[in-house]
């Protein structure tokens, strides 16, 4: 079995030589690791954008596993954790690929963790699968993620997911057409089309569907043409860390004097950046699966363990989804054992069941996707600060497509 996993992994990296100096590495890994006592220590490999146009989400998510950790202590499953946290720009698929390689044959990582945008997280599967390295998605949020490899799961989100409760609510709310802009790429397609779906199958009407580019993206000109057409509404996707550009542009253009309302998902009033939308983000409706408002126990007790980590920043749904990540994983080893291979990690995180600091939690069982309530919230001001003030859920949300 060792051997057999030794073998596959060897297999990932072109040239013998490499492998050789792989093995000798790792040899004085576990010696020393062996005269600390304690067994080998679990080392998870965290891809994220630290830099580049995506950083928050990286900053985000890497300061939630490290705020888990503090919290509950380092050591699962008789083995202490160790994190290798690598910087894949969040722009470039052949990156991540690379440092899943990596991590894989020459750290021996036991769980690959992060994949911050869409493309990212498929560049890295196919590693995952010849690795049988169970992957845990923590950020990017295409439904089809999860299919593409067995060792896949995900502790996130699907823009579907999101997006249908949003659609229900505009078309009981008196919302007759709606135009929509998404950012182009997998994420953004998702995101127009379950909205579509479900609106227009409530009798209302798209009239526009625009597609910003996602990188370096102008909103101005896709917004000029939504304030021409006058729709009652927008609704609007763009990734984490977006939203501001987006919110500025529609206040600038007038669209809100025109009366044409803004809807979308939780990306947008993202909590890292909310407060700096200021006045133009008040009212704002949007759905998604956490708020840093949320009011529960788990919640405050996340927003503690966060601030002991990052004084200076509020959690966003990015930063759940990597506390909730890093919990599944520790579950993972304390049912399996420090020791366990990846296909026992995997067989015992499929299925869990918790109370997140957004609410209640499956990751299900056969499709390896997360099952969670979904939000309706409103932007609102409360005691000087910009929240997403919760006040509708429905309950044990499934991406529609599964
Ligand atoms: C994604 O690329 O899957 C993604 C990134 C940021 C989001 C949502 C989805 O806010």
């Amino acid at each position: 079995m060792a051997m057999q996993a030794s073998t596959t992994r060897r297999g990932l990296l072109a040239g013998g030589a490499a492998a050789a100096v792989a093995g000798a590495a790792l040899g004085t890994a576990r010696r020393s690791a062996a005269q600390r006592g304690g067994g080998e220590a679990v080392r998870i490999g965290l891809i994220l954008p630290m830099t580049g146009p995506f950083a928050s989400t990286g900053r985000q998510v890497e300061a939630a596993v490290r705020a888990y950790l503090g919290a509950n202590g380092e050591t699962f499953g008789g083995r202490r954790v160790e994190l290798l946290v690598r910087d894949d720009t969040g722009v470039a698929p052949d990156i991540t690929r690379r440092l899943a390689q990596e991590l894989v044959v020459r750290e021996r990582v036991r769980f690959l963790a992060g994949f911050g945008l869409t493309p990212l997280a498929l560049a890295a599967a196919p590693i995952a699968t010849e690795a049988k390295v169970p992957m845990v998605v923590m950020a990017a949020a295409t439904s089809i993620i999860v299919q593409r490899s067995p060792y896949i799961l995900r502790t996130s989100f699907t823009l579907p997911q999101a997006t249908v409760p949003i659609a229900d609510w505009a078309a009981r709310n008196g919302i007759r057409n709606c135009a929509t802009l998404v950012s182009d790429y997998a994420p953004g397609l998702d995101a127009e089309r379950a909205f579509k779906e479900r609106f227009t199958a409530a009798g209302g009407r798209v009239p526009l569907e625009l597609r910003a580019p996602l990188r370096n993206p102008d909103f101005a000109p896709f917004l000029q043409r939504v304030h021409d057409a006058k729709p009652e509404a927008l609704f609007i996707f763009v990734p984490s860390g977006e939203g501001a550009a987006a919110m500025k542009q529609f206040a600038e253009r007038g669209l809100r004097e025109a009366g044409i309302r803004l809807i979308g998902t939780g990306d947008l009033t993202d909590d890292d950046i909310l407060n700096d939308m200021g006045e133009p983000a008040i009212g704002v409706v949007t759905s998604h699966h956490y708020s840093a408002a949320h009011d529960s126990a788990e919640n405050r007790a996340f927003l503690a363990a966060y601030r002991r980590v990052a004084p200076d920043v509020r959690p966003n749904f990015m930063a759940v989804g990597g506390w909730d990540g890093m919990h599944l994983i520790a579950e993972g080893l304390k049912r399996a054992g420090g020791g366990a291979s990846g296909d026992q990690l995997l067989a015992a995180m499929k299925g869990l069941s918790w109370t997140s600091p957004r609410g209640p939690i499956t990751i299900d069982a056969n499709t390896r996707d997360i099952v969670q309530d979904i939000y309706i919230r409103r932007v609102e001001r409360r005691d000087g600060q910009l929240w997403n003030i919760e006040f509708d859920r429905i309950a044990q949300v499934r991406d529609p497509g599964t």
